[in-house]
């Protein structure tokens, strides 16, 4: 009996249950609290802190289905998914892990059981072949004496190059950090072909296929490329959920495993294609999985990072709808199938499908805004190419900002005999791949090892020593005056920007020195003080008094008080379904995104304003409990949907009013808050709200500019408090008056003037030209005129100027009758390079602007000899 993917995924979870690891949920696809990564693309990623011993749960043995990503940053897969039998932008990993509980015999063996035994995979143990780290003579003699895997079929994979610990079996998790010897499990699909090279374990093999990877975390990788004991010996394997169920049902791709055929099926009925065999179909399927769970766990589209990989994973798959034929915005659509196919994983997406249906149809109708943009461009650039090969930059220009594929640039341009020059290309790819991957470098090894105290929630200065000075991510013993530096400090009461809160400014002194910090940041454990010197030389070691700018961080505090009253208070206006989709803390104002799916409306506001400025005058005490996170959620503490929390929380309850997870800095009773004012309502994305908002003194300075632009909006009109609407509205109808006067006014000069045009008229061999110049009138005016002119005289030729703001603006129309012999997209070129400027347009009627004044008047001049050349 072929057993599905869901049963698969929930077999190995119960074997691991069986063994004494408790189940643990998949953490969010973006990693808390790590610099060094832009996805989740392992098991370990939520253990780190655990294998490096930083952190301590209260359980040894853990098992987990992650969700992962491996696509943008170092593993990076895009172009490859969909054609291969294997590659995927999105991925579950099975894992078990042991956190300084059991070692390798116990894990090659719960591997090996699960693998084979008839109670679990069943899987034919003459099939299975393992490697393992040239040096690693511990595990090669437990596959081949405890388990008893014959000889030939254990293989020593050594270094790669030469390069210690860098090698398909010694699994580092980046460039620093828990890594260790492997140990991998291959799977042979025994297929006719001729794949027995005796390197088939490094590359990839479509007969040997690698199935699980065992890692034996043991050392901490430093930046300096030494490693460092870990205080404890631990296991972290990965299983992909996808690639054993293959195995498991026999298929020869990822993409035939049920899970897929399902999803496919449901594609098909969507598109509406016949051709089910066709790669699109697997690239679609692929990419609705990662970007559903993308935008579940709080990714948007947009131009940066995480979200310009979610952009781009998007307009991948609506091409290759557009390939398969569909005109309809169809990509939304099948996040119901997906939700369906996935099953209990699937449940993870039902509370917010509506929300990234929206994205995604929101993001699939721009990109079909940006594809006729983009063919607009393509039409400009060809038709003012010199030779005949659109440029490396331009084909860029067009991908980049406009979402458009290499090859339908090329189409275009072979329709209409260009070349494109593709090698070009590739280069200024290339060229922006490396600047991409230069500034998505978020980590910096020297930082992510260290730690600081921060012991800013009760204390705003204190006596502390200097541990780390960088100055451009370069690690330096001391700066001196002028110089811009991060500095980070043994302890600290500086608040480092996290949970939407800005980072504290302020000064560190000692009797030689003064360093201003202009900025606090968290990196991971650490908290940087970015600044410069202003007096003397600071060293590592140094001690020193620091302390924070107390105004401002009071001010912050007030902001970031408030945040948590409007949350609560738009909850009990809005509706539960209100949550936090982000925000921004400063010392000005606060900003607030959550998901609200329509605009509020002005009673709404006011009632949540009225309700925050109850709760500041209600004086509730702040308090704050550090707890365990299931009593935190027990205890109904709001938390955001796709943060990862540690198991210990800070929980910040204000009064009866309001309970929340965070870890920054408050007011002591909310009395102190003062006023709260909502400055704006208006939205960032789909469903998206954004609230903008002051406190304090800044909410009094709002109300007073408020109240101070409308009285001058009084004396303006001459009105006052009482009859200042009135006043507005009788103004505004008395404009619309005098629009309408003012239209019938242009019309009768018009009038005249083609009176006085049709005098002007001269005939150039029996066929009548009029050449004139305005003083100030605009385009559309002149427009209108050629009009009229045209249907006066049946046949002519007219060129109209005028000079406004310093520019020459030309328009050349020809009536139809002409056209073969007098061309105003000719004309008006021959007339634009002489004000020095450029023009195009069809060949009845084509326009131009310039720069040269002085040259219009015989560029006109020129009109009447060009024209009797060519009739
Ligand atoms: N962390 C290991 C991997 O990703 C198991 O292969």
């Amino acid at each position: 009996m072929i057993q599905t993917t869901s049963e698969i995924r929930q077999k190995f979870l119960n074997f691991f249950y069986t063994k004494g690891h408790l189940v643990v949920a998949s953490s969010s696809l973006i990693p808390n609290n790590d610099q060094s990564l832009l996805f989740t693309n392992a098991g370990m990623v939520q253990f780190k802190e655990v294998f490096l011993g930083q952190e301590r749960r209260n359980y040894k043995r853990a098992t987990t289905a992650q969700r992962c990503i491996r696509t943008g940053g170092k593993h990076n897969d895009l172009e490859k998914v969909g054609y291969t039998t294997r590659h995927h932008t999105f991925f579950e990993m099975l894992g078990n892990f042991s956190f300084g509980d059991y070692f390798k015999k116990e894990a090659i063996s719960y591997a090996w059981e699960l693998l084979t035994s008839e109670r679990w995979f069943n899987l034919p143990k003459e099939r299975l072949w393992c490697t393992v780290y040239e040096t690693d003579d511990e595990s090669f003699k437990i596959w081949a004496d405890y388990i008893g895997i014959p000889y030939e079929r254990i293989i020593r994979i050594g270094n790669n190059n030469g390069n210690i610990y860098s090698s398909d079996n010694f699994w580092r998790m980046g460039d620093t950090g828990p890594c260790g010897p492997c140990t991998e499990i291959f799977y042979d699909r025994e297929f006719d072909i001729d794949d027995s090279s005796p390197n088939i374990f490094q590359k990839d093999s479509d007969r040997y296929i690698e199935i699980w990877n065992i890692v034996f975390m043991q050392f901490n990788l430093q930046a300096n490329g030494t490693i460092k004991p870990l205080p404890i010996k631990s296991v972290d394997t990965g299983m992909g959920l996808e690639r054993i169920t293959a195995v498991l049902q026999h298929v020869n791709s990822t993409y035939e495993i049920d899970l897929f055929v399902n999803l496919i099926k449901s594609i098909i009925k969507v598109i509406d294609v016949d051709n089910s065999t066709n790669k699109s179909l697997s690239v679609i399927a692929d990419h609705i999985r990662c970007c559903s769970f993308l935008i579940a766990d709080g990714v948007i589209p947009s131009n940066e990072n995480r979200g310009y990989v979610l952009r781009r994973v998007i307009r991948r798959a609506v091409r290759h709808g557009r390939l398969l034929g569909t005109k309809e915005v169809f990509f939304y659509k099948l996040v119901a199938p997906l939700i369906y196919v996935m099953d209990s994983v699937g449940e993870y997406l039902k509370p917010q499908q509506v929300y990234i249906e929206n994205i995604l149809k929101k993001e699939e109708e721009q990109f079909d805004k940006t594809l006729e943009r983009g063919l607009a461009l393509l039409d400009e650039e060809l038709a003012n190419l010199k030779g005949n090969t659109l440029s490396g930059e331009t084909i860029f220009r067009l991908y980049d900002t406009f979402g458009f594929p290499v090859d339908l640039t090329a189409d275009v341009c072979r329709e209409r005999n260009f070349k494109i020059d593709e090698t070009g290309f590739r280069e200024v790819m290339n060229r922006q791949r490396k600047r991409a991957r230069e500034a998505s470098c978020f980590n910096n090894p020297l930082v992510i090892n260290i730690s600081s105290v921060f012991k800013g929630y009760n204390c705003l200065s204190l006596h502390t020593t200097v541990q780390l000075l960088l100055i451009n991510g370069q690690q330096v013993e001391k700066i001196t005056v002028g110089q811009e530096a991060t500095v980070f400090l043994v302890e600290t009461p500086f608040y480092g920007a996290s949970g939407g809160q800005l980072g504290d400014t302020g000064i560190f002194t000692n009797k030689n020195i003064e360093f201003n910090v202009i900025d606090t940041k968290k990196y991971g454990k650490a908290i940087g003080h970015i600044g410069i010197v202003k007096i003397g030389q600071l060293c590592l070691g140094d001690h020193l008094y620091v302390h924070v700018n107390k105004i401002r961080r009071k001010r912050i505090s007030l902001n970031h008080s408030a945040t948590h009253l409007l949350h609560s208070a738009l909850r009990q206006v809005l509706g539960s379904h209100v949550v936090q989709k982000g925000s921004s803390i400063n010392d000005k104002y606060l900003r607030f995104d959550f998901l609200h799916f329509h605009a509020m409306n002005p009673q709404e506001i006011r009632k949540v304003e009225d309700i925050v400025n109850l709760q500041i005058r209600r004086n509730l005490t702040v308090t704050s409990e550090i707890m365990d996170l299931s009593t935190a959620k027990k205890k109904g503490a709001m938390a955001l949907f796709s943060e990862k929390y540690d198991q210990h929380v800070r929980v910040l309850k204000i009064g009866d009013f309001s309970i929340e997870l965070c870890g920054g800095t408050h007011v002591r009773r909310t009395g102190d808050i003062g006023i709260f004012r909502i400055r704006s309502e208006t939205s960032t994305s789909v469903d998206v709200r954004r609230i903008e908002a002051v406190t304090g003194e800044y909410a009094l300075e709002e109300i007073h500019a408020q109240s101070q632009q409308l009285q001058e909006i009084a004396h303006l009109i001459k009105a006052n408090r009482n009859n200042i609407n009135k006043k507005t509205y009788e103004l505004v109808n008395y404009i619309r008056l005098l629009e309408k006067e003012l239209q019938l006014l242009r019309e009768q000069r018009i009038k005249q003037e083609i009176k006085l045009l049709i005098k002007k008229t001269i005939t150039v061999q029996n066929t009548k030209l009029l050449v004139s110049e305005f003083i100030n009138v605009d385009l559309k005016t002149l427009r209108l005129l050629i009009d009229d002119l045209k249907n006066k005289f049946g046949s002519v030729i007219i060129v109209l100027a005028t000079i406004t703001k310093n520019k020459v603006l030309l328009i050349a129309s020809v009536t139809q009758d002409l056209i073969d012999r007098i061309n105003a997209c000719e004309l008006i070129t021959s007339l634009a390079v002489q004000v020095d400027g450029k023009g195009g347009g069809r060949s009845d009627m084509a326009q131009a602007s310039g720069t040269n004044t002085q040259a219009l008047a015989s560029a006109l001049a020129s009109v009447k000899e060009w024209v009797n050349t060519r009739l």
